[in-house]
């Protein structure tokens, strides 16, 4: 019978066996699937893992810091890399979906390349793969899913070519976070919503400026905070704020407004194919859209997606 238990015993001791003595570089997201993968390894390998988190100016407000924080509190060998320029300028005048998510990947993959040559004698690439990767290679998701759609393009990045090891390719997202309390990883990284690669990229509708992160990043804090003092954050499965293209009339003091909307995303789901919209107490809702409107500067208008996955998306690009 599988027990998260002994699925760590017997992963360590086999890592151990493959691995010897040989080092691991691996790309951490943040999300549960990667720090997972990444505590495993460290207990196989210890300090011969080392690990690269790539802060692309494109993750939730604060998140880089605090995550990076909480890697290095778990004795992790992690490697900040700040590369928000490099996204940016990638992304600059790009207003296409497509285009913003294929430079995405094309700029990780360079950085995350980079970073992979100056650690030397590297032989192994550690992923954070899991059962439905496989299965739904369509919808992979993570830095992985990237990699892969690369895989034809011809001169493969270096770290391409490196022997592959992914020690949770044989669990599902929920055996995942069981091994991760095992393991005693911090809940606030088991616990989080899943969070696309292209990160607020795909969350800002159109071209990507440095400014309309800061903005999304501002309501979506404020957003994200409410959800979890009302107790609601670990019954929603996904959420997130988006960011339109589209400017309204409003009014502030007696002055004319004429400023930027964000639409509020709340969705239930068990694996992300489907998925309804959540239906979030109005009284919530209300206070949310006033912290916002009051609290962050270029948004005059919040509104809510009451759109389910069919026909719609969870994202909106
Ligand atoms: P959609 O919008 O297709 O999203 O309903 C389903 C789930 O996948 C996430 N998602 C992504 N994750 N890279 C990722 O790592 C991506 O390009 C990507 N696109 C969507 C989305 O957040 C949701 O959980």
């Amino acid at each position: 019978e599988w027990t998260p238990d002994s699925f760590v015993e017997t992963t360590i001791a086999a890592l151990k066996e493959k691995l010897g003595d040989d080092k691991v570089v691996l790309g951490l997201s943040g999300g549960v699937d990667s720090s997972v993968a990444a505590v495993l390894l460290h207990h196989a390998i210890g300090k011969n893992l080392h690990c690269i988190f790539v802060d692309n100016g494109l993750l939730r407000k604060d998140e880089f810091q605090s995550v990076l924080d909480s890697y290095q509190h778990m004795g992790l060998n992690v490697k900040g890399v700040d590369a928000k320029q490099r996204f940016y300028d990638a992304l600059n005048g790009l207003s296409d979906p497509e285009l913003k998510r294929k430079a995405i990947g094309r700029v990780f993959i360079e950085v995350f390349d980079d970073e992979a040559h100056r650690i030397e004698d590297v032989k192994w690439l550690g992923q954070g793969t899991i059962y439905p990767d496989i299965i739904e290679s369509v919808s992979v998701k993570g830095p992985s899913a990237t990699i892969k759609s690369h895989h034809n393009v011809g001169g493969l990045p270096d770290f391409m070519k490196l022997k592959v090891v992914e020690p949770l390719n044989t669990l599902f997202k929920d055996e995942v976070r069981k091994v991760g309390r095992t393991l005693k990883i911090d809940e606030n990284i088991l616990g989080r919503h899943p969070f696309p690669g292209p990160g607020l990229a795909i969350r800002i509708l159109g071209e990507v400026t440095p400014e309309k992160v800061q903005i999304l990043q501002e309501a979506d804090a404020i957003y994200i905070n409410n959800l979890k003092s009302a107790g609601l954050y670990n019954k929603v499965w996904q959420a997130g704020t988006i960011f339109l293209p589209v400017q309204s009339v409003g009014v502030m003091g007696d002055e004319r407004t004429y400023e930027n909307v964000v639409c509020l995303r709340a969705v239930e789901s068990l694996d992300g194919m489907t998925a309804d919209w959540c239906h979030l107490p109005y009284d919530v809702l209300a206070k949310i859209s006033n912290e916002i409107i009051n609290n962050v500067k270029g948004i005059n208008r919040v509104v809510y997606d009451i759109s389910s996955k069919p026909p719609a998306t969870i994202e909106w690009e």
